[in-house]
């Protein structure tokens, strides 16, 4: 049985029938790539794209995302009814944070799409679309969790990332991890056209607790100082500037800072 097959049916297992496409390659460049081309073939939504390994792995802002053998790599293929698709990230971040949850993992989620555990990355979600006058058109989300790396696997990136298998000292079945996010993330995609503040309650909950504290959003026009407050029903992280005011922001890179301590340079 080849691995799409299994994930088919690990789904099936979990109630879950799998009706569109699914993928399972060797090696790819991305996955997401891959799903941008059925995207644009007019594949049907829920297409899925795994692979066993990325050559071409891409992170958000442009940043590698190294895609060894043993992690989870999968692309869905989305076609949102929605306006705004800034909620969807946030949505893939919660059925990712239950999926891991499940081998043992209580991940903290970041703002926009971090998945993290004691401040070490788990898995990171990019979302690629393309928008009509008519609103987006298709929407392609990403996921990348890091499964069976051991912490020598990881090397050098060890102060920065982890995974299942460090986390929680198993190594699961990457196909187990894919049905675990897949089964659960038609029901927090179909909650945001239905009651999308539940969908944001459910991520603020697994959210890391930086709320109230000092952070750095560096959006593509600027840097923005200030105390972090919420994610609003839209998905946008809400600062109180510094410099006074608020500012809701859909787009950035979020660093907190730590307060410097008096009398020390
Ligand atoms: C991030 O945190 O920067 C997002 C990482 C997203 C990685 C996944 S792995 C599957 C899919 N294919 C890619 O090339 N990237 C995403």
């Amino acid at each position: 049985m080849d691995r799409a097959e299994r994930l088919r049916r690990a789904l099936a297992e979990r109630g879950t029938e799998w009706t569109a496409p699914v993928e399972w390659h060797g090696s790819v460049g991305s996955t997401n790539d891959l799903a941008k081309e059925h995207a644009r073939a007019g594949s049907p939504e829920w297409t899925a794209v795994l692979a066993d390994r990325q050559s071409g792995g891409r992170g958000r802002e442009g940043r590698v995302w190294v895609s060894p053998p043993g992690g989870l790599y999968l692309s869905v293929l989305l076609r949102p009814r929605f306006e705004s698709i800034s909620l969807v990230p946030l949505a893939v971040g919660v059925a990712v944070a239950e999926a891991v949850a499940e081998h043992g993992v209580e991940a903290a989620l970041k703002w926009p799409n971090d998945v993290l555990v004691g401040g070490r990355k788990l898995g990171g979600i990019l979302t690629e679309a393309s928008s009509a006058v008519s609103g987006v058109e298709w929407a392609v989300v990403g996921i990348g969790v890091n499964v069976g790396a051991s912490s020598d696997d990881l090397g050098e990136m060890r102060d920065a990332a982890t995974s299942i298998a460090v986390e929680s000292g198993k190594a699961p079945p990457v196909e187990s991890v894919a049905a675990g996010v897949l089964g659960r993330l038609p029901g927090w995609y179909d909650g945001l056209g239905s009651h999308p503040a539940a969908v944001v309650a459910a991520w603020r909950e697994r959210s890391v607790p930086w709320w109230g504290s000092l952070a750095e959003v560096r959006t593509a026009s600027s840097v923005l100082r200030g105390r972090l407050r919420d994610v609003d029903d839209g998905g946008a992280l809400v600062v109180d500037l510094e410099e006074g005011g608020t500012r809701r922001v859909l787009s950035g890179e979020l660093v907190r800072l730590r307060p410097v301590s008096p009398g020390r340079s």
